[in-house]
């Protein structure tokens, strides 16, 4: 985008009526705060000189988002036009055109900037985002002049029946050359609220003949607003939708949209399925030809082509190419499975690389743990990682084969091809090729020593 272009988002307000805690622009919206979804609106349209305004919580908000630079108090919440007042140093130094916009509009698309700004430049004029919806319950209404231009807005609080029964509403997204500016000096609190509105401006500059023009956007989803947990919640069902038709429309088979759940900020490949129950959150991105579910859960990690999940869960953790994994595994954060390895029912993974083509089939837990290629970890081999102060790492080396209920005490090493007796638990390493076994021989007592000892011990 042009770089005269700059922005400021307001994000001060209390949102007093998501009744909450937490600030209402941090509340989760597909996975990430709602001001995350405006910040990245921007990042897309290529606006990156941009102030945040907050106030309510202020600190909590600003931890969210280190990498942001512009930060702007409004000690006390007076109105949008004093929130966009208080970046004032930052607007005195604004060139071209300066995007006003609010950061409890999560759904607005980077296309419908770069929109506004195009007609913006055409007109010479400012532009507001406008939508005709069927509702405009709670939104401000636009009025119109003759010419089809903003004549002024209506908060919903003020308006007569006749205004209220407009149902063309203010988005709360402006575009205003540098020249506008001046008009914000010029709001005053005159109004039922007693709050200095942001939409007043639309008012001042047509009586100075500069009269705003309105781009109406082709999707009225994007411009909705939470205010309440149940939009939030409305929000979040736009939203699912939306990814899920976007997989859709790319090539991935969704069996069932209904219980599938997919953030925004998940990539799948194409030819890839998506079974009941699955949730995708996070920045996870799945290959192609992958079958992913049912009810699987992965979060944060990157799954390679032709992967196998099912009923399990994977977390932060990489999957390469043709791995399968479950049913009911549970892989942790920092886990690397190389191409073509195998886990399978009832194993954890911590923090653990498995070298290519190595199987960990059965009731294992393996934690701390480089595993190299084509090993074979027999059922309910576990690491004993943890010796109640510190972790240790276990290392398998390729071609290791570990029976059966085998305990691995770490620190601790299993040398190329060597072998391990079920049952046994090592304490030492094992050298290359070896066999160790580390376990009490079998002891068969005679049946009659045996029934003397009974009686002795009735
Ligand atoms: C606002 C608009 C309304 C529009 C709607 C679209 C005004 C006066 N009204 O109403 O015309 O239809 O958005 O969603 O602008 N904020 C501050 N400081 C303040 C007050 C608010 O930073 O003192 C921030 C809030 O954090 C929020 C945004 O400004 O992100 C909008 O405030 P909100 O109270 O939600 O306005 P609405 O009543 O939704
Ligand atoms: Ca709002």
């Amino acid at each position: 985008m042009d770089p005269q272009v700059q922005a400021v988002v307001l994000a001060a307000g209390m949102g007093t009526r998501m009744k909450s805690k937490v600030p209402k622009v941090l509340h989760p919206l597909g996975g990430k705060p709602l001001l995350w979804h405006v910040l990245h609106t921007l990042d897309e349209a290529g606006i990156e000189k941009r102030a945040i305004v907050v106030g309510h919580l202020a600190e909590q908000v600003k931890a969210a988002f280190p990498e942001e630079k512009n930060w702007f108090l409004q000690a006390q919440q007076l109105g949008t036009a004093h929130a966009v007042a208080m970046a004032r140093e930052f607007l005195a130094q604004a060139q071209g055109f300066v995007f006003i916009l609010y950061g409890d509009t999560p759904l607005l698309r980077s296309q419908t900037l770069q929109e506004m700004l195009a007609l913006a430049q055409e007109t010479g004029r400012g532009v507001l985002l406008g939508a005709k919806v069927a509702d405009p319950t709670g939104y401000g209404r636009l009025i119109r002049n003759e010419e089809g231009l903003l004549a002024k807005i209506v908060e919903e609080k003020d308006a007569s029946p006749e205004e209220r029964a407009i149902c063309e509403i203010n988005a709360g997204v402006y575009c205003l050359p540098k020249g506008n500016l001046w008009a914000l000096a010029k709001i005053s609190n005159n109004n039922k609220q007693k709050e200095f509105y942001l939409t007043d401006i639309v008012e001042i500059l047509a009586q100075a003949g500069d009269n705003l023009a309105i781009y109406t956007t082709p999707d009225p989803d994007e411009i909705l607003g939470v205010n309440s947990r149940r939009q939030l919640a409305e929000l979040e069902a736009i939203m699912r939708e939306r990814k899920l038709r976007e997989l859709l429309d790319s090539g991935v088979t969704i069996v069932d949209p209904a219980s599938t759940f997919v953030a925004p900020t998940v990539e799948v490949g194409q030819d890839s399925t998506i079974l009941p129950f699955t949730i995708l959150e996070g920045e996870t991105a799945i290959g192609e030809d992958c079958i992913i579910g049912p009810r699987s859960r992965i979060a944060g990690s990157k799954i390679g082509n032709g992967c196998r999940i099912q009923e399990s869960i994977v977390l932060e953790s990489v999957m390469e190419e043709g791995v399968s994994v479950g049913p009911f595994a549970y892989i942790r954060p920092g886990t690397i499975v190389r191409q073509g390895a195998r886990v399978g029912d009832f194993v954890e993974l911590k923090n653990s690389t498995i070298g290519p083509g190595s199987k960990v089939p059965h009731l294992s837990y393996i934690g701390d743990c480089e595993i190299g290629a084509g090993v074979n970890i027999g059922a309910g081999t576990i690491t004993c990682n943890y010796d109640g102060v510190h972790k240790h790492r276990t290392i398998i080396e390729d071609g290791a084969f570990i029976g059966s209920n085998t305990n691995l005490v770490a620190p601790i090493k299993v040398g190329q091809n060597a072998l391990v007796g079920a049952g046994s638990t090592l304490t030492e390493e094992v050298p290359p090729g070896a066999l160790a076994i580390a376990r009490a021989r079998q002891v068969n007592l005679p049946k009659k020593e045996k029934n003397i000892s009974k009686q002795e011990n009735p």
